[in-house]
């Protein structure tokens, strides 16, 4: 039998903890896997006195994390802090740096440096392992990095981040608002306070710019996702996809195409039949369009303790038994520079939702402005209410109604020139509502 495998934990809540859990509890399982005792030697956090339901006895403590990271007393450094910055990343580094492997969940800090820390990782000849950082416990990097390997990958897409989805799907099923959603859903655990990064979209560019880095072998471009949350989504849009055959998703979608790769993040109407659109409440799904396998759709828990833990525990038996990639599938060196499409060339069906002034001749003037565009409409949906429908037969009231339009594939331009010229018009009564379409 090999030496111990030892690992210092830094960062001891939902995720750390549970790791610290699952390590004593799988020993055995481990053991008999890798050939090698795993055990945690040390740990650090914030507070040394909170109560994290796990016995930290015979533990080294450490205050500050990166002197965990250095520590002599540990072979692999399993940052759980979370951040882009501070005190995971001077961590980290210095863990690479003192020649220790490290695991992470850490999706920010992989976003925003992790092609720095892949260099960092391969100069020193450790692993940088990141399994837990993407979609949770579903083993999605490991299922693009290896089990697809021998594949051209075009598309890659998904639910990945459960919040969002938990507030969409139950404002589709009980007709409620965003605002009451997010409310319950902070009341059970499933936002933080300042839901902003989730809802807002920025934590779900941060785990689709790690999966385009993979996905088509090119550095991690956070910045270069084009970004929209769900917060502007109103009950009557979920009410109106229902009603034409789509339900809507905050969507992380990275795509190849002629001009380069578009890394997008926004609500998104998907076919009801789609595998996607079957995945609800907390639950995140990642999709894979692949030459040979085809479309390759994994579902499951994209957060909570144990299911995060899985993924961390995963890295971990990789590292016991020597298994080590590149970081992003190939080493740093050859990952090319991504080639960044600008938003407005996107191209693909569009829903807009329209409020305007309940007048004759104003869908016809709608319509002429769609066709300047080069836009063709599929469907054109106009809603007025009983009451004005009896009370104003003729619609000469002038007052706010919507009007739907799904467009057949038009360019991003094309349609916001569109929207433009209809607002320059008079036409509207309130701005625009605007969903992508993304079709299998
Ligand atoms: N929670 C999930 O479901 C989930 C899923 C996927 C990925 N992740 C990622 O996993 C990581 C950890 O998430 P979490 O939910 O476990 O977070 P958490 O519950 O907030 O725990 C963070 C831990 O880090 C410690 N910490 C914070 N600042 C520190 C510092 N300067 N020095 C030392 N320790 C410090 C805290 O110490 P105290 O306890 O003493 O305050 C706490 O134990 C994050 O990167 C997150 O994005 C989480």
């Amino acid at each position: 039998m090999t030496q111990t495998l030892r690992l210092g934990i830094a960062g001891l809540g939902t995720v750390g903890a549970s790791v610290l859990r699952m390590v004593a509890r799988r020993a055995e399982a481990l053991e008999a896997a890798t050939g090698r005792t795993i055990a945690v030697t040390a740990v650090s956090a914030r507070d040394r006195g909170r109560d994290r339901g796990v016995d930290l006895s015979g533990l080294h403590w450490f205050d500050d994390p990166v002197d965990l990271a250095r520590s002599g007393e540990i072979d692999v450094f399993v940052e759980l802090v979370g951040g882009s910055d501070g005190a995971a990343k001077q961590a980290v580094e210095a863990a690479l740096g003192a020649g220790k492997h490290v695991v992470t969940a850490n999706k920010a800090l992989l976003a925003h440096h992790g092609a720095a820390l892949a260099r960092m990782a391969e100069e020193h000849g450790v692993a940088l392992a990141y399994e837990a950082s993407v979609a949770g416990g579903i083993p999605v990097i490991k299922a693009i990095r290896e089990g697809l390997s021998g594949n051209a990958i075009s598309r890659v897409y998904g639910i990945l981040n459960g919040t969002c989805n938990y507030i969409l799907s139950r404002m589709e099923a009980e007709g409620l608002t965003f605002e009451a959603c997010l409310k319950d859903a902070q009341a059970l655990g499933y936002a933080e306070a300042d839901p902003t990064f989730d809802v807002e979209g920025f934590d779900t560019a941060h785990k689709l710019a790690i999966l385009t880095s993979l996905a088509f072998g090119v550095e991690i471009d956070a910045e270069g996702v084009s970004v929209e949350g769900i917060s502007a989504i109103q009950p009557l849009d979920l009410t109106m996809a229902d009603e034409l055959g789509y339900r809507i998703k905050l969507l992380g979608v990275a795509q190849q195409t002629a001009a380069g790769i578009e890394q997008r993040v926004h609500p998104t109407m998907v076919p009801k039949a789609s595998a996607i659109a079957q995945v609800m409440g907390v639950t995140n799904a990642v999709t894979v369009d692949a030459d040979a396998v085809g479309e390759l759709t994994l579902i499951g828990p994209g957060a909570g303790g144990a299911a995060t833990a899985s993924a961390v525990v995963a890295d971990i038996t990789d590292v016991a038994l020597g298994l080590a990639r590149p970081t992003f599938g190939q080493p740093v060196p050859r990952l090319a520079s991504p080639r960044r499409v600008e938003m407005q060339r996107h191209e693909g069906g569009y829903y807009i939702r329209l409020t305007v002034h309940d007048r004759t001749g104003v869908a016809a003037g709608v319509a002429t402005r769609m066709a300047e565009a080069n836009i063709s409409i599929e469907s054109i949906v106009q809603r007025r209410s009983a009451k004005a429908a009896s009370s104003d037969p003729q619609g000469l009231s002038g007052q706010p109604v919507p009007l739907v339009l799904i467009t057949y594939a038009a360019t991003e331009g094309n349609v916001r020139e569109a929207l433009a010229a209809i607002d320059r018009d008079g036409l509207l009564a309130e701005a625009p509502q605007l969903i992508r379409i993304e079709r299998e």
